[in-house]
């Protein structure tokens, strides 16, 4: 037994309900503070000293409830008889923890709904513990598979898919849309579940600095890719030396595109206009290095400026790393001047919607009045790209979300303005690279799909002007 402040005695916590309670902090700053918690979660495993069962069961706890809000909360209304925003907001958290529990996970009901209760009177909610006792017991006593037939009673359509794979509604049409501009809307069941699944963890070999075989089996479909050999990556040492790295395969094959489309020169110039925090940066630098060429990085953020450096202090001779609005390239002086780089990487400022396998909140957070704030600063950096591109050279246009606004749309548009821009065939390209068979439609853009590729889903458009 621990003392209270008060004097009183409360039974000391055990190491299940540690994991719960790491979990439950996770998952309440994130609805109070905005926080992330593919950021927050290490630092609070880290704090409550956890070993790596308790890290996994935390970890699957945080992620798992995130994912699942909408349509646990639509059970929580089903059963508690009142829609949720008339629940207490942290109560709510521990139901939505513990619907988790019971719903989606093997944890025998009576130690979901007793560590429920256990975690309510922990927070000082003496008053809530019956109310969260009694929904969390109904919700017991009916399997999983009813209490998801429910929530999709009277809805049909996208509404309906949205409900059963907790997306929201406008999401779902996005992917819709983009699906089926590849004629693959039939593909929506599939891309939707892919993206409840926790991804593969995957590692990039930096070229000239690391072999792949030097840390596992090699990756799915890019030829610097390693598959993590489990546990945690930082006690690989060449991952703890930075030069390998964790970085999804889908953002090897975008920097790849890049360097590899065409041979290099000697001298090259290369840019990445959007570094922060650096995982493309660190590839670009080691492929620059190998074809003698020369890499300027540029982030907007100085904290992920920072980041950009730390990534690439492997590297004896660091390239210079710029702070500053993107949008000035092109227009400037020296390193912003026009027409200096022979290859520029745009991964531009972009929703996220394609890596929402990593952050379990980001769904429930984006709106989708983020689509058309980004569109400007997107045409922006994309009209800075071209105009510090010299004639002929390549740019890649990058994001990790597959929504039409911040992909073709925005490539359609610059095409307009520019009449000296063309599209490169971007799947030939990849197809080259790949090492295994790219199941890709034709371009002139790639679309890359979790469900598909097993990767996030990154939207690759390789560009390049009329040489005059
Ligand atoms: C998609 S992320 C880039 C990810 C990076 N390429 C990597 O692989 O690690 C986009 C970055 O653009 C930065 N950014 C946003 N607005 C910018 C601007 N106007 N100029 C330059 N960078 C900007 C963001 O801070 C963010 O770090």
């Amino acid at each position: 037994m621990t003392e209270t402040r008060t004097g009183a005695k409360r039974p000391r916590p055990t190491r299940a309900s540690s994991s719960r309670r790491v979990a439950y902090d996770v998952i309440a700053a994130v609805r109070e503070s905005d926080a992330y918690a593919n950021l927050l979660l290490p630092v609070r495993l880290a704090e409550a000293g956890l070993d790596a069962a308790d890290s996994a069961l935390a970890t699957e706890l945080t992620y798992g409830t995130l994912r699942g809000l909408g349509r646990y909360d639509r059970v929580i209304e089903i059963a508690a008889g009142r829609p949720t925003h008339k629940i207490d907001a942290e109560v709510l958290d521990v139901l939505r923890l513990g619907v988790h529990q019971l719903l989606s996970t093997r944890i025998p009901p009576h130690a979901a709904v007793d560590e429920a209760v256990q975690l309510t009177l922990a927070l000082g909610r003496r008053s809530a513990s019956g109310f969260v006792n009694g929904v969390l017991r109904s919700i017991a006593r009916k399997p999983a598979e009813e209490w998801f037939a429910d929530t999709l009673n009277g809805l049909t359509g996208d509404a309906r898919l949205a409900m059963e794979h907790a997306h929201p509604r406008w999401i779902v049409e996005a992917f819709r849309a983009a699906l089926g501009a590849e004629d693959r809307a039939d593909e929506l069941d599939e891309l939707l579940h892919a993206d409840n699944l926790p991804p593969a963890v995957s590692l990039v070999a930096l070229p000239g600095l690391a072999e792949p075989a030097e840390v596992g089996r090699a990756g799915g479909v890019s030829p610097v890719a390693v598959r993590s050999p489990g546990g945690d990556p930082r006690s690989v040492p060449l991952v703890a030396s930075g030069r390998v790295r964790v970085q999804d395969e889908g953002s090897q094959l975008a920097a790849l595109a890049l360097t590899r489309a065409r041979p290099v020169r000697a001298g090259e110039r290369w840019l990445d206009l959007c570094a922060g925090p650096g995982g493309k940066a660190a590839l670009l630098a080691a492929e620059a290095l190998r074809g003698d060429a020369e890499l300027v990085a540029n982030e907007l953020v100085p904290a992920r400026a920072g980041l950009v450096r730390n990534a690439l202090s492997v590297f004896d001779a660091p390239p210079i790393v710029l702070e500053g609005d993107g949008t000035r390239f092109g227009s400037g002086t020296d390193a912003e001047a026009p027409g200096r780089y022979d290859r520029i990487l745009l991964d531009a400022p972009c929703t996220g919607l394609g890596a929402l396998r990593r952050r379990p909140e980001a769904r429930w957070r984006k709106q989708r009045s983020d689509v058309a704030e980004l569109a400007p600063l997107q045409s922006g950096l994309l009209d800075a790209a071209i105009a510090a591109l010299a004639p002929g050279g390549l740019i890649a246009y990058v994001t990790c979300s597959p929504h039409l606004a911040e992909t073709r749309d925005t490539v359609a548009a610059a095409l307009e303005r520019h009449p000296a821009l063309r599209v490169v065939d971007t799947p030939a390209v990849l197809s080259q690279i790949a090492t295994s068979e790219l199941e890709l439609p034709p371009g002139p853009a790639v679309q890359l799909w979790p469900h598909r590729h097993g990767t996030d889903a990154m939207f690759i458009q390789l560009l390049t002007t009329l040489e005059s």
